[in-house]
């Protein structure tokens, strides 16, 4: 900036930056490019001789710092290096994973109950481009080593455990050890539980996925999402290459939001753990409740599974109403406290009535082979005192 400038012109140049001591928290680069020093800094940037930032859809130090943050979380006390890359939604992450590593004639094997967007993403938009879709029982680990032995197409096994709506739960070690024996990758979407809770690094898994708008940020108030992986050459180039080429790159503002978040990662998920459990143990004492889905229940199928991989049974669960749809959606009617809203993770409590809600045009007979039933109510418990909670559903079951 020259000294004696025109107005106008002074009006448009940034000033120096006065920056003296360094900011206790972390700065948002609202910035959509960066400049450089002269031109031997540009040269020696662009041609990767130096490091520098270059451009915001490429990198930016905010979310950088955000996503080492995420990728120290899952590789906390294991001895493996991660990386992680930040993206502009859960879906974004699944989405420059599935780019980065499948092509045309590749095929996925999956869960018939991955939430629904990410079966959206396989089924409706990487068809098209060539890319098919198993589905299976993953708990079922024969038929899956089978399917793999018999298909050398199938490039990535790719699951969510615990998984909606019955937090039905698969085994990590032992997806990842087969897929790793026949030479496949392996994803995981650990949105549920966070890095707090499950580590499938610990378990060999290559790619862990979070909708970082749920448990991470927690608060309700980004939209964001997260690929980890511990090949960091990969990482720095190929999933990278994809994010800036796509353009999937989380933006400084929300990665801002999610580091708020982490902050109180922990003290937040123990007491989402611990409502949750107060809650079920409440539900199944109750007449009008005809079965309880939660982890952390010795009555739940998976709960030996979970127990194994989870450091606690996290914030979810869900319960069926006896009787039909008028059941669930008089309860729905008379809940006070709790929000009726389709998302979860946050720190207050979230009902959903699939049937009535999100799951409203799924014909009755498809919704209900994957377990949403008429009565069937879902719960993101959150961190209020649990007597409130508990009050609630007890006067809309009244
Ligand atoms: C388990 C899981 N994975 C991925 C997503 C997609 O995340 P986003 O909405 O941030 O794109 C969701 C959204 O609800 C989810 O529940």
């Amino acid at each position: 900036m020259q000294e004696k400038s025109k107005f106008g012109s002074l009006c448009v140049h940034e000033l120096k930056d006065k920056r003296t001591t360094k900011p206790h928290q972390l700065p948002i680069y609202a910035t959509s490019s960066f400049e450089f020093e002269n031109i031997n800094q540009g040269i020696d940037i662009f041609s990767g001789k130096a490091e520098g930032h270059v451009y915001g859809r490429y990198g930016n130090p905010t979310i950088e710092v955000v996503a080492e943050k995420i990728a120290r979380l899952e590789a906390f006390d294991l001895d493996v290096e991660a990386h992680c890359i930040l993206t502009s939604s859960g879906m974004s992450a699944i989405s420059t994973l599935a780019m980065a590593t499948l092509k045309n004639g590749d095929k996925i094997l999956t869960q018939g109950n991955l939430y629904g967007g990410t079966t959206e993403l396989f089924v409706k938009t990487l068809q098209p481009f060539g890319v098919e879709t198993i589905m299976t029982d993953l708990k079922d680990l024969n038929q899956v080593e089978s399917l793999i032995k018999n298909d050398p197409s199938i490039r990535m096994v790719y699951f969510e455990t615990p998984a909606n709506p019955s937090l039905a739960c698969v085994d990590i070690e032992a997806l990842a050890d087969i897929a790793k024996r026949h030479n496949r990758l392996s994803a995981i979407d650990n949105t549920f539980c966070t890095p707090y809770l499950q580590q499938p690094f610990r378990f060999g898994v290559d790619f862990i996925i979070h909708s970082t708008t749920k448990y991470l940020n927690g608060h309700g108030n980004s939209i964001a999402g997260a690929i980890i992986g511990k090949d960091i050459s990969f990482m720095k180039e190929k999933i990278w290459q994809v994010l800036k080429l796509v353009g999937t790159n989380c933006n400084p503002w929300d990665a801002w939001l999610i580091n708020n978040g982490i902050k109180t990662l922990e003290l937040r998920m123990d007491r989402h753990c611990s409502n949750a459990m107060a809650i079920a143990n409440f539900l199944e004492s109750k007449d009008q409740v005809l079965k309880v889905n939660y982890n952390g229940l010795f009555s739940h199928e998976d709960h030996e599974l979970a127990k194994k991989q989870m450091k606690d049974f996290g914030g979810m669960l869900s319960f069926e109403l006896k009787g039909g749809i008028e059941t669930g959606i008089n309860f729905m009617n008379k809940i006070r406290f709790c929000t009726l809203a389709p998302t979860l993770g946050d720190v207050d409590t979230l009902i959903l009535h699939p049937a009535s809600m999100s799951h409203l045009n799924i014909p009755k007979e498809v919704r209900e082979r994957n377990g949403i039933t008429d009565g069937l109510i879902r719960l993101s418990v959150g961190v209020e005192n649990v007597e409130d909670i508990i009050g609630d559903l007890e006067q809309a079951m009244g």
